[in-house]
């Protein structure tokens, strides 16, 4: 089928009408004009400003959405996600859902299973794999062993949903889980990790997993929620057999390569917007492109697929058992 026929306009409707919502929207539209945007929100006053904001079709009823569209960006909270995700593939719609993927492993377990008996595509939101700073870490550790990965983010929360402990390590732990699984090629061994939570201060957490990757690389994620915008930071080092390439997201555009005692400092490719956090906006785009480019049939499959958000939630939800047996 041929996509750039104007009659052959792809109609994408996304799901929930916040932040992330926002951040699609824009994204999806400058990625090119054959698309069609509708929204759906189960607060119509939320959706209508929306629909104002972003200069896209607001539909009443989520029937009234899958009558109209070829594909769905579910953006609610996680706790919505297993729901609208059997509904979309009850009406054989393409789907990206935001992470996590599901409130447990055997949902998301579920959620594999229900999509394998279709042939929609259907990617997770893992957009950090599209940082630009990954794809230079990638090309770094290339032809060399890697000993250690260390990932760390601080992000601030708008949610009010969000505000409790589990989420540091499930909104914003299941971003590292998966782009250690990037960078390691292997995946968490859950039997051989320690995690901890604790307050940074009286009211920031913070949670630090250390451990080894079944491919036998040490790792420590930390993932911490944080009220002070001048904390906001996400920081990369990696210890290979020859070199160690440390980022530093305060230091924008430039990481540092450390081989034989010298140190190189190295420029990412793209700029950094310094309004936003960090790589976020550009990360969403590439992903949403290559989503769109998939559904198209135009690419390999490069987005992280369904099978790639269960696989880290395996890991997150034994990390959280961990957690509460602390
Ligand atoms: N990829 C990323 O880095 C990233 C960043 C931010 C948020 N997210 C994810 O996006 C999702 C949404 O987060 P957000 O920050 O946009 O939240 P938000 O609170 O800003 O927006 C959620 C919207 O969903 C709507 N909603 C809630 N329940 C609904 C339902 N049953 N039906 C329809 N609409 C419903 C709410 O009214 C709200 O407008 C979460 O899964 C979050 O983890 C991902």
């Amino acid at each position: 089928m041929n996509w750039e026929d104007s009659n052959n306009i792809l109609n994408i409707g996304i799901i929930g009408a916040g932040f992330a919502a926002g951040v699609h929207s824009k994204a999806l539209k400058s990625i090119d004009c054959s698309m069609r945007q509708y929204i759906f929100d189960v607060n119509d006053e939320i959706a209508k400003r929306f629909s104002d904001e972003y200069d896209c079709k607001a539909a009443k009823t989520l029937d009234d959405l899958f009558d109209s569209v070829d594909a769905v960006i579910i953006a609610t909270p996680v706790w919505t996600h297993f729901d609208f995700v059997r509904k979309a593939l009850e009406h054989n719609k393409h789907i990206l859902c935001e992470k996590p993927m599901a409130q447990s492993y055997a949902e998301a377990k579920e959620m594999c299973g229900l999509s394998e008996i279709t042939s929609v595509i259907c990617a997770v939101g893992f957009n950090y794999r599209f940082f630009d700073i990954t794809k230079s870490l990638q090309n770094e550790i290339k032809n060399t062993t890697v000993e250690e990965i260390h990932l760390s983010i601080r992000r601030l929360f708008r949610n009010d949903w969000r505000r409790d402990e589990t989420s540091v390590l499930s909104d914003l732990g299941i971003h590292l889980i998966d782009l250690l699984s990037i960078l390691s090629g292997g995946k968490i061994d859950v039997d051989c990790c320690k995690t901890q939570m604790k307050y940074i201060n009286a009211c920031d957490y913070e949670s630090i997993v250390k451990g080894y990757t079944d491919n036998n690389i040490a790792f420590c994620l930390e993932a911490a929620r944080i009220d002070n915008p001048k904390d906001v930071r996400f920081f990369v080092q990696i210890k290979c057999d020859r070199k160690i390439i440390k980022y530093d997201s305060r230091t924008m555009q430039i990481y540092s390569v450390t081989e034989g005692g010298k140190t190189q400092m190295k420029s990412l490719s793209n700029e950094i917007n310094k309004e936003d956090f960090f790589d976020f906006y550009d990360s969403i785009m590439l992903q949403d492109k290559e989503w769109v480019a998939a559904i198209r049939g135009k690419n390999n499959f490069v987005v992280a697929s369904f099978n790639d958000g269960y696989q880290s939630q395996i890991a997150l939800d034994r990390i959280l058992q961990l957690n509460d047996s602390r």
